[in-house]
Formats: structure tokens, C-alpha cells, sequence
């Protein structure tokens, strides 16, 4: 049990750690080609542990990594777009990597993999996958038709097109995969935008992606050249630093190196409405847009959240609904139902987490109502082994009256395993047991 008590103002700077959504693609795009893939600063954190495990098992050498360290440099020695070894691989708590290797996987005639996870993995739906990846040809089996463990047979594929029934960057990225070995062009519609990430790291690795209006095409390649990579800083980490520097009266924080892909960054927006103080200046990061943010606490008020935004600020949302209890009026999160199904239930766990602490919040069928103005009083939270909602538990605390226990605080090492020190720096010690 980890306690965070009623902090001073937040000060200082902090580089957040690298981003967890670009590290997955970076080892799986770097396993695809043939050759050295060098990634500068790929995050060392249990989800993107599992990735290099993954990789290495396939077949791809990674140089730089062990079992107790990451360099800041590693090389990825690929096997080709159709080498990967037969393997059982154990994606442990990482849902990004299950949704994203079976579509490489599936179009690799002659070999068998199976996927499978810890018991959070386990309730995760792989449907979203399975279904349109058949429709390409592949052959896939899950549990009760849905569910992991998930085995693949490689298949020939043929590229189709596929409407997206919600926004989700991990099945159009799946798809986008599948594309690279399947005959013909492979299309995906997306309701709304989701993060496009796979679809820079392909360009830049020579591959034949584009955009028509709200349709994602892919074409058949070869191999794959991605060259250097370099990860910037997460946007979804410094989110928690962005939030807790906003309801902790007196801070005045500074970010730097944060990726700032449009696609991730619909917090922004959603606390420039709620009155936040965040200036942002870019900065050149590489492939993906990034720069420096500074944050100074503010008095809010309450907003909406619906449609396009909620993908755009999809990891972000436990945070919107913690700023919210800070917020003069209500703050409604709808169209939001993908939350469900996120590393635990984040609508039950966010609603149980903050009502625990005091706040008047209420679960909807698609999101979550919040009726601020009357801060925090402290309790405790579980984490229900869901990182973000450790780290939200954490930055409640910081902000509350009486302080908050977190129950399972070590499920922020999934993707941010210095977090309890970095808060402590910024908050001046924060934590107190
Ligand atoms: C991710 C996409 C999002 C996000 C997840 C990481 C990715 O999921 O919630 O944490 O790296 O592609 P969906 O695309 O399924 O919404």
C-alpha cells in the first residue's frame, strides 16, 4: 500500500519517460525488416519489456537489452516480413502488442503462434481482430469466440476493406500489418481519428501507406527499412504531471521532450476549455511532432466530452474525470463505452475510485458524470492492477484533503515504473508511507 499525502505546489521540470504506444510499434516494426533497427530511448517498462521478449522469441536479435536493463540505444536485428519463428508468446499485461503482432503473424504461411497474457489479458476482447483479419483470410481460434488465448495459423491473405465499428489505433494498426503480406490494397475506415502512429513509423520504413479523407490504405511491401527510430516522451505519462500541476494550487511545471501527435493530445483541449493553464512550444522531436509544456495550477470549470475527441484523449479520460471533482459545475464524459474494456473496466474503476474519495461522480452506460467544486476528501483506491488508475490514485492524493492509500500501486511499472519517484521530486516528497 503506497500513501500520497495533501501535497505542496508542484515545481520543476521533468522529461517524461518514452512513449509506450511508439516503443510497441518501434520492436515490432523493427522485428519486420531485415536487419539492424537501432531505437533511440524505447521505454523500459513491463508492457514494453514484453514486446522485446516477443520480438526475441520470433526470432529478431535485440542488442541492449537483458532481463534488468534497456540502453538508451537498442538495435533490432529483424527477420524479415515473413521470418518470424513458430512461438507461444506471453504478451503479459500489454493489450497493444495482442492486438497489433497477430496481424503480422497471420498472413506468414507455414507457421503457428499461439498469444496469451495475465488474467487482465484474459478479459480482453481479440474479436475486434479475429473478425476482420478472417475476412482477409486468416485463421485464427480464440476462447468463447472473443477472448485470448488466441492462436494463428499463417494463411494467405488478401486485402480488403474495412469499416472500424469504433475508432481503435490497435485494430487498424493490426490491419495495416496484415496489409503488408496480403495480395492487394487493404483499406480501413475510421469513424474518427485515432493515434497514427503505425502509419508514420510504415512511411518512413518505405511502406506504401496513405490516407484518402477518412479511409487508411496499405499496399502489399517486400521489406521494410525503418532506419533510426527515436521515441519521444509520453504524452499519456506527462498527462498525470499536466493534471496533478492543475488542481495543486501554486504549481508551475515544465515538460520537456513530450510527444505531441495531434492524435494524442486531446487533453489539451479538453482542459483549455476547462479554464487550464498549459503553454505549449513545439520543439523538433523527429517523426512525431513534440515540444515542451508548461503547466500552472488554475481554477476550472466543468465541459463536455463526446464524439471525435474521446479517441483523441481515450487514456486520458480517468484524469478528465479527476480534474473534473476540481471543476465549478458538471463535466459529462459520453460516447466513451471503449473504456469498458481498457486495462480494467475504467468507467467502474474510475467512478469507485474517486466516489471512494469523496467526490460526487456517477458511472454512466458510455462514461461518467461529475459534478465538482468540492475537491477531495482522501479514502482509498485499488488499482485493480490497471496502471493508470494507480497513477490517478497517486495524483488524487496529492490533491485531496486527508490524502489517498493506493491499493496495487505497483501496477504503474506497466508503463511508468519511475512514477512514484518523479512525483515525489516535483511534489517535494509526496509520498508519506
Ligand atoms: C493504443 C491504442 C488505444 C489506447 C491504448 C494504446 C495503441 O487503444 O487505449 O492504451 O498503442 O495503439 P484502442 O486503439 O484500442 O482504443
Amino acid at each position: 500500500m503506497a500513501r500520497f499525502g495533501p501535497a505542496g505546489p508542484l515545481r520543476g521540470s521533468l522529461r517524461p519517460p518514452a512513449d509506450k504506444s511508439i516503443s510497441h510499434r518501434a520492436a515490432l516494426i523493427g522485428a519486420m525488416a531485415e536487419g539492424p533497427t537501432v531505437v533511440e530511448d524505447y521505454l523500459n517498462s513491463a508492457d514494453t519489456r514484453s514486446t522485446l521478449a516477443a520480438v526475441t522469441a520470433l526470432g529478431a536479435r535485440v542488442e541492449g537489452f537483458s532481463d534488468d536493463r534497456i540502453e538508451r540505444r537498442i538495435s533490432i536485428d529483424g527477420v524479415g516480413l515473413r521470418g518470424a519463428r513458430p512461438a507461444e508468446i506471453d504478451v503479459g499485461n500489454a493489450g497493444t502488442l495482442l492486438r497489433l503482432l497477430p496481424g503480422w503473424l497471420a498472413g506468414q504461411e507455414g507457421g503457428a503462434w499461439c498469444l496469451d497474457g495475465d488474467d487482465s489479458i484474459r478479459r480482453r476482447p481479440v474479436d475486434r481482430i479475429a473478425d476482420p483479419l478472417r475476412r482477409m483470410g486468416a485463421s485464427l481460434s480464440c476462447r468463447e469466440e472473443r477472448l485470448p488465448p488466441l492462436r494463428i495459423e499463417g494463411s494467405p491473405l488478401s486485402g480488403i476493406e474495412y469499416e472500424l465499428p469504433v475508432a481503435s489505433a490497435q485494430v487498424k494498426s493490426c490491419l495495416l500489418l496484415a496489409g503488408l503480406l496480403a495480395e492487394g490494397e487493404t483499406r480501413v475506415v475510421e469513424p474518427a481519428p485515432s493515434r497514427d502512429h503505425s502509419e508514420r513509423m510504415l512511411a518512413a520504413a518505405g511502406a506504401e501507406v496513405g490516407r484518402e479523407g477518412d479511409v487508411v490504405t496499405i499496399r502489399p511491401a517486400t521489406a521494410l527499412e525503418p532506419g533510426e527510430i527515436t521515441v519521444p516522451g509520453d504524452f499519456s505519462a506527462a498527462a498525470f504531471f499536466i493534471v496533478a500541476a492543475t488542481i495543486v494550487p501554486g504549481s508551475d511545471l515544465v515538460l520537456t521532450g513530450v510527444g505531441l501527435n495531434p492524435t494524442r493530445t486531446g487533453l489539451l483541449e479538453i482542459l483549455d476549455r476547462m479554464g487550464a493553464s498549459v503553454e505549449v512550444e513545439d520543439a523538433d522531436l523527429g517523426a512525431e511532432p513534440g515540444g515542451t509544456l508548461r503547466v500552472g495550477a488554475a481554477e476550472l470549470r466543468g465541459t463536455e466530452v463526446g464524439g471525435a475527441e474521446v479517441p483523441l484523449a481515450i487514456d486520458e479520460l480517468p484524469l478528465v474525470a479527476l480534474a473534473a471533482c476540481f471543476a465549478e459545475g458538471e463535466t459529462t464524459i459520453r460516447e466513451a463505452e471503449e473504456l469498458r474494456r481498457k486495462e480494467s473496466d475504467r468507467i467502474a474503476t474510475v467512478s469507485e475510485a474517486l466516489s471512494g474519495l469523496g467526490a460526487d461522480v456517477e458511472a454512466t452506460a458510455d462514461g461518467l458524470v461529475v459534478r465538482g467544486g468540492g475537491g477531495l476528501r482522501g479514502g482509498t483506491v485499488s488499482s485493480h492492477g490497471d496502471h493508470r488508475i494507480a497513477m490517478m490514485g497517486a495524483v488524487a492524493g496529492l490533491s485531496s484533503r486527508e490524502g489517498v492509500e493506493v491499493e496495487g500501486m505497483d501496477a504503474a511499472a506497466i508503463s511508468y515504473p519511475g512514477f512514484e519517484a518523479d512525483l515525489a521530486a516535483l511534489a517535494g516528497g509526496a509520498r508519506t508511507g
